[in-house]
């Protein structure tokens, strides 16, 4: 089939690529005209493991494009998948949707061949239907530009296997005919015989949002576990291990520490509130205040835990900070835990060097007043205390004698509760963790 991805971002840029290697034929659009560049020349704009290879594949194929051209969009693809941010609005809570309203504005009046418009960003419930009369208003062909709601579940750096075997596909549709085109497109992907929910517009909406809610209240529990630990005197690490065991409950996504960021969870979890808010139930997600809530309190946890290992002040101490991505093997630093938290300790004065395998410079661009080390060697050379608050595979295999004699005080904090204690004591260090007993 013919299509085309509007939006080539992670979400989009990965969609493109896996769906032309799938077999498509495939135009991405992207108002970026770098991104545009990078991505023809088969360089993929940001970190995301196994990529480049796809996109090469496809590129090699001759079944993938790039453009910044809505005109030839419109006249090669006859199925169009929406895959622009919606990031949080800037003094709001809200989801700011100018570019997907600046997408469907720009693709409505050039469709003049029947086509489907398939949205995958995360949207506030009713979107999909005040989109779908806007084409019906706005598109030559009228009630045959159709629009289904087909939401992603990617998760960064699983990215490429999120897209190829994702756990379920939804297809939010109103008329048989776009469930009949979702299904023909997904063919390769559906032969693996993974489920398939077909229902509503609305409630493929509400599907993402409530599964990111879920993940995040999830995290949260755990975190909020963390807190009673640390006074009680219990382990949250093992507190996890023994009900996860519990299948109802399973161990997946309840990793206690710095809790959830990243350009998905906390803005979901917002918009969310202020969508239902909007529809006049804001009470029933009014826990996800309390969600929101947990999470950031464990940011300041470690930085109180910081100031303390330092003496209560940071004039003239410096701190180092292993990590800057939101999670391992993805570069993305948006809403990180990690660098809000080495951003807040430089704030209050210390000197703050920070290292991270892969997002080094994405975190400079966002806090260029933070030092950023080439190695975590230069990160903790005559460091007062360690920070662990990203778990690269790289800090977990760390050796904790060889850095012992370089730091000013060999104290570490893990913020991801990684680590192995022992090892980290028998080298010298105090450790101390989010949730965990000191000694
Ligand atoms: C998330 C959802 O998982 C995905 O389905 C959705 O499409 C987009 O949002 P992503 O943002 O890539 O994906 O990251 P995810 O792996 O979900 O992690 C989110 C955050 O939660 C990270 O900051 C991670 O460090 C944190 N996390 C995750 C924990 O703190 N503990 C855990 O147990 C799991």
């Amino acid at each position: 089939m013919r299509m085309s991805v509007i939006g080539c971002g992670y979400l989009g840029a990965t969609h493109a690529a896996c769906m032309a290697d799938l077999g498509h034929e495939v135009i991405g659009i992207d108002v970026d005209p770098a991104k545009i560049e990078k991505l023809n020349s088969g360089e993929v704009p940001f970190y995301e493991p196994g990529l480049d290879e796809v996109l090469q594949r496809a590129l090699a194929s001759g079944r993938l494009r790039f453009t910044t051209s809505w005109d030839e969009v419109a006249q090669f693809a006859d199925a169009h998948f929406l895959c622009v941010g919606t990031p949080q609005r800037a003094g709001s809570y809200a989801a700011d949707m100018q570019y997907v309203d600046a997408a469907i504005a720009e693709l409505a009046p050039r469709l003049t061949r029947p086509s489907l418009v398939i949205g995958k960003s995360t949207v506030p419930a009713g979107t999909a239907a005040r989109l779908a009369e806007y084409l019906e208003q706005h598109a030559p062909v009228r009630e045959l530009a159709r629009l289904a709601w087909n939401p992603e579940f990617l998760r960064e750096g699983f990215a490429v296997e999120d897209t190829v075997t994702p756990d379920r596909l939804v297809y939010g549709v109103a008329d048989e005919e776009s469930a009949a085109i979702l299904a023909k497109i997904y063919e390769p992907v559906t032969v693996h015989g993974m489920p398939v929910i077909i229902t509503t517009r609305p409630t493929a909406e509400l599907v993402k949002v409530a599964a990111n809610s879920f993940l995040a209240t999830k995290i949260s529990f755990i975190n909020a576990m963390a807190e009673i630990c640390e006074v009680a005197g219990g382990d949250v690490s093992v507190l996890a291990d023994a009900i996860g065991h519990d299948t109802r409950i399973g161990r997946r996504f309840l990793n206690a520490g710095v809790g959830f960021g990243g350009g998905c969870l906390p803005k979901d979890i917002r918009a969310f509130q202020e969508r239902v808010g909007e529809l006049g139930v804001s009470h029933a997600v009014d826990f996800l205040n309390d969600i929101d809530a947990i999470n950031l309190r464990r940011r300041q946890r470690v930085v109180d835990l910081a100031l303390a290992s330092v003496g209560g002040s940071f004039a003239e101490k410096t701190v180092a900070v292993l990590g800057a991505a939101f999670k391992p093997d993805s570069d993305d630093v948006r809403d990180s835990p990690a660098l809000d938290i080495a951003a807040s300790i430089s704030n209050a004065g210390a000197t703050v060097r920070v290292y991270d395998p892969k997002a080094m410079d994405n975190a400079a661009l966002r806090f260029p007043k933070l030092d950023y080390s080439p190695t975590v060697a230069d990160a903790v050379s005559g460091a007062d205390v360690l920070l662990h608050l990203t778990e690269w595979r790289e800090f977990r295999e760390l050796d904790p004698a060889s850095l012992t004699p370089l730091v000013r005080n060999p104290h570490i904090i893990d913020g991801r509760l990684c680590l192995d204690p022992a090892r980290w004591r028998a080298a010298g260090w105090t450790y101390e963790a989010l949730g965990r007993p000191t000694v």
